[in-house]
């Protein structure tokens, strides 16, 4: 907690947000770039490090609360039990903390809940400005295209400070004119807010209480109001429906690829790559067209990834290579290679130039240095050595409907095509298993496993069953009409 970090922040998440048409997920936990609205809120207002931080919740509130409480402990959700205005949201939020004996003073930030874009820095800058100016209020502003919807910014004509702010709803049309418009993004003196909260009434079209009220209450009683306009407007933009969501979420990723491609990481095609908040990267990572990195995905240094390709918390190595693969949950080794078509589910740990190859799922399982399954297998619940080769076509058969198992091979083992390794099983250092084998018994190392039946042929077979078949006339052309004995 820095010295002039402020008494409260306090974001506003009560509203139904009945625009974004959902039965199941309130507005302010519909996800931009792997955050929730709110989370993107509350992670803004914990860079200023607040003494408290308070969400204002209401509609579908054990939902959101109960995210708070999974992922921000430190917000405190107070219940607005019905939605009657941004300032009576504030209000509740403020008796809350004093009921709690909690006592306010210095700045309270009153910000949003479904303003994903609105930054940390931009909050300080408020905070700074407001602090600076000796204001009791200052309001972040911005100008708009198109400001439908908004609350309009009065500015006083002789010396252009702001009067007052005004709804859509109850503005003339000259007001409705004005394309200054409130975000919705406030820093208060908190004895002044508390003051003037208490004289806010309903006297307005909607018949609510507004937050906004009290910028025109303070003035009037002679308190500075300060504005700050935000230098682009989009990093203000709030969401009310789904097109508003995914303009949104367009414009982060857009930001969190440049701060990506600033540092070092190549990004082919930004119209198809998709990064999330916290994903963190080396220099010289290259991202190819067509690839979702998710959670706490990690690239390494020099590591190329896609193209296609969703990585969900996974570490990517250093040069490692990863192609048309998912993968959740798993850890590429340095100069590693994943894909095409690899499935990486949760656990999979593929060790330093450890190679996973074509239609390879691998899960819960390790790959020692060098380690090689290149094509067309399911390795579960495995361990293997370093320097081993698995044939294609090989499945550990770690389950056995009940429980599951786990298969241990050694390392520079070979086991042949098609095997099937019934969990649990050892097959030891150095060892050999035979192509088509069901491998149910440990193999001891440096032995050569192989459980498969003797072939037999038919002589004859397809010329005397199936006759006149085009396979009977390639039969008989091979063997000069005399079938084989
Ligand atoms: C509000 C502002 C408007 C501003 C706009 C910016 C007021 C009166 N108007 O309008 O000037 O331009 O935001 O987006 O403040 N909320 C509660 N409890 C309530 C009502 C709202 O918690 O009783 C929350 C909502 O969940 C939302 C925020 O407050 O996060 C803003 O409410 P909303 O209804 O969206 O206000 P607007 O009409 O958009
Ligand atoms: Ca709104």
């Amino acid at each position: 907690m820095s010295a002039n970090s402020p008494a409260a922040v306090v974001v506003l998440a009560a509203g139904g947000g009945t625009r974004m048409k959902s039965n199941s997920l309130p507005k302010v936990l519909h996800e931009v770039c792997g955050r929730s609205l709110v989370g993107h809120a509350v992670a803004a207002a914990q860079e200023l490090t607040p003494q408290q931080l308070v969400v204002v919740v209401g509609h579908m509130r054990e939902m959101v609360q109960e995210h708070l409480g999974a992922h921000y402990p430190a917000a405190r959700a107070v219940v607005q039990e019905e939605q009657k205005g941004t300032g009576h949201a504030v209000r509740t939020a403020l008796e809350a903390l004093a009921a709690d004996g909690v006592e306010l003073d210095g700045t309270v930030i009153v910000t949003t809940g479904d303003a994903p874009l609105l930054t940390g820095a931009t909050l300080a800058a408020l905070a700074g400005a407001h602090a600076e100016q000796g204001n009791g209020v200052t309001v972040l502003t911005a100008v708009v295209p198109d400001p439908f919807g908004y609350g309009r910014i009065l500015r006083d004509e002789a010396d252009g400070a702001v009067a007052s702010i005004v709804e859509e709803k109850d503005a003339s049309d000259a007001q409705r004119a004005v394309d200054e418009i409130n975000s919705g993004v406030f820093a208060f003196d908190a004895k002044l807010l508390a003051e003037a909260l208490s004289r806010v009434t309903t006297d307005n079209v909607q018949g609510e209480e507004y937050l906004t009220d009290t910028l025109e209450i303070l003035r009037t009683a002679g308190h500075r109001v300060g504005a700050v306009v935000a230098a682009d407007y989009r990093d203000i933009l709030g969401i009310n429906d789904r097109v508003q969501l995914a303009q949104a979420r367009r414009l982060l990723n857009d930001r969190l690829l440049e701060r990506a491609m600033r540092a070092g990481v190549t990004v082919v095609d930004p119209a198809t790559t998709w990064f999330d908040v916290q994903v963190s990267y080396e220099p010289d990572a290259v991202v190819l067209p067509g690839t979702q990195l998710q959670g706490l995905t990690h690239l390494g240094e020099g590591c190329e990834v896609g193209p296609n390709s969703t990585l969900k918390d996974t570490r990517i190595g250093a040069g490692a290579r990863v192609s048309n693969t998912t993968a959740d949950g798993a850890e590429v080794g340095d100069f590693a290679t994943a894909g095409p078509y690899a499935y990486l589910r949760p656990g999979a740990r593929l060790g330093r130039k450890a190679k996973v190859g074509t239609y390879v799922e691998v899960k819960n399982s390790e790959l020692g240095e060098g380690a090689k399954v290149p094509h067309l297998s399911y390795i579960g619940d495995a361990t293997i050595g370093e320097g081993s080769n698995i044939g294609a076509a090989s499945v550990t058969v770690n389950y056995d409907g009940v429980n599951k198992h786990r298969t241990v091979i050694g390392a520079h083992c070979r086991t042949g095509s098609d095997n099937m390794f019934i969990a649990p099983v050892t097959v030891g250092d150095g060892a050999y298993t035979g192509a088509g084998s069901v491998i149910t018994g440990d193999v001891p190392p440096g032995a050569l496993g192989v459980s498969r039946a003797q072939q037999r042929n038919i002589a004859g077979w397809v010329e005397r069953k199936r006759p006149g078949t085009a396979s009977a006339q390639a039969a008989a052309a091979a063997t000069d009409g005399a079938a084989e004995v």
